[in-house]
């Protein structure tokens, strides 16, 4: 049996408001926010002035196009406090991101920044059909990345019954789904795969488990790759947006009546699209970077902060608040491959629907002289089915589709590295 939608009297009335009822209150919060920010961050005053706007000046929400942005690099320059808005004994938690590449970012919560973070994680996993009589099973990490805590949290104060598992341990993750009985479980898709395999290789079928519905993020992830979870798991398979910068997991997340794409909890977070080259903002429906400013944060409010995530804006269906298009890619995550540009997530699409080989890839690109090449790397199939044409075809149709002649190499199960958490799709290797 699969969850249900919440009930109209379960939501809460923001979600269902007037789009003048949300816009008000949206105004209302970014003055608040905006001023917040200028009073408590040097950051951002000194910006503000430099940019000669003040949060008096604000009386539309459009307007907010008059303040400049802000980026990752902003809290690397800030490291590791500099950015808080209010004094250190207000802030009861950290987290930061794992810093791979120059300094880490860390970011603070008060309790009031928890309690709303809970909130609008608990908002999520109830859009996705969850219930207090439910289950959880949390396998994103715990620790620093924001994964684990604000899921639990968010599971916990909707009086769901969380199981804190973590990631790793994936023989273990298959026996504590079964024997506690997970109706849902929160982790990253690609590790879902992960999880799937270990299902088989212990010779149960996964469209057995308990599990009725997955709250999916923290990754790109194609609609390929959701159909695969759906019908391997025999679940709703629901995507959920967030960033650290910006909270954590809980910033957007699906509606399982509707599986249309991340509703944006614009009571909390006000989104604007922007062309990543100019700055400039893009109507709604148009594909740019996600922008966002916070409205209700405390600790660390951010002001356009530029998220590098390429979405779309488009209309309410099953709220009022709009959604966003699932990502499908970074600014960053983009490869130019003899000219051509494309995203993982593009090419993840084909190799799933490609009969024989399982969703278990990754890109190598090497420069050869002067030209680069691409090579997809992907597991077969455990259960066989690709054959001496499977390479083929998935050249052909990344070729027909993308424009790109790749070299495919496809190899034994197992052999590509599993992730525990986020998964490592692209080896860049000329920027070795
Ligand atoms: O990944 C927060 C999170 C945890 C979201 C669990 C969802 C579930 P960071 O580590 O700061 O935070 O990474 C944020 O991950 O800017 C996106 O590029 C990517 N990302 C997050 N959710 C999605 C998603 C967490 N649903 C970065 N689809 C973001 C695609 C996602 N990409």
């Amino acid at each position: 049996m699969r969850l249900t939608p919440p009930l109209k009297n379960e939501l809460d009335p923001i979600e269902i408001a007037s789009r003048d009822e949300i816009s008000a209150l949206q105004l209302k919060r970014m003055k608040k926010s905006l001023a917040h920010a200028y009073q408590n961050v040097p950051l951002f005053r000194g910006r503000f002035d430099a940019a000669g706007v003040h949060p008096d000046d604000l009386t539309s929400l459009d307007e907010i196009a008059k303040f400049p942005f802000c980026k990752k690099q902003d809290l690397r320059d800030n490291y590791p406090f500099g950015m808080f808005a209010v004094p250190k004994r207000d802030i009861v938690r950290l987290h930061a991101s794992s810093g791979t590449t120059g300094r880490a970012t860390v970011v603070g919560y008060t309790q009031g920044d928890v309690d709303n973070w809970s909130h609008l994680v608990a908002r999520s996993i109830r859009a996705g059909g969850g219930r207090r009589e439910h289950i959880v099973h949390v396998t994103y990490g715990y620790g620093l990345f924001t994964g684990g805590l604000g899921a639990h949290y968010g599971a916990e104060i909707l009086g769901c019954t969380v199981v804190p598992i973590s990631g790793g341990q994936t023989e273990r993750q298959v026996q504590i789904i079964n024997d506690f009985g997970a109706d849902i479980i929160m982790v990253t898709p690609s590790y879902m795969m992960a999880i799937a395999d270990e299902f088989e290789r212990q010779g149960l079928d996964p469209r057995k488990s308990p599990l009725k519905a997955g709250i999916f993020g923290a990754e790109p992830w194609s609609e390929a790759m959701r159909s695969e979870i759906e019908t391997r798991f025999d679940i709703d398979a629901l995507d959920i947006y967030g960033l650290s910068e910006v909270m954590g997991p809980g910033v957007a997340s699906e509606c399982i009546e509707t599986k249309d794409g991340p509703v944006v909890w614009e009571d909390h977070f006000y989104p604007e699209i922007i062309d990543p080259e100019t700055g400039e903002v893009l109507p709604d429906g148009e594909k740019g970077e996600l922008v966002f400013t916070s409205l209700t944060k405390e600790a660390f409010p951010v002001i356009r902060y530029r998220t590098g995530d390429l979405s779309r804006l488009l209309p309410g269906t099953a709220r009022s608040m709009r959604r966003m298009e699932k990502i499908t890619g970074r600014t960053d995550d983009m490869l130019i491959i003899r000219g051509v540009n494309l995203f993982p997530s593009q090419v993840e699409e084909l190799v799933v629907q490609t009969a024989g080989l399982s969703a278990h890839y990754q890109l190598e690109v090497r420069r050869e002289g002067a030209l680069d090449s691409l090579t997809v790397r992907v597991e077969r199939e455990p259960a066989g089915g690709a054959d001496s044409d499977t390479a083929g075809k998935l050249r052909h149709r990344i070729k027909g589709v993308l424009g790109v002649t790749a070299i495919i190499d496809i190899c034994e199960p197992g052999s590509i590295e599993r992730s525990l958490g986020k998964a490592k799709r692209v080896i860049d290797h000329r920027k070795a």
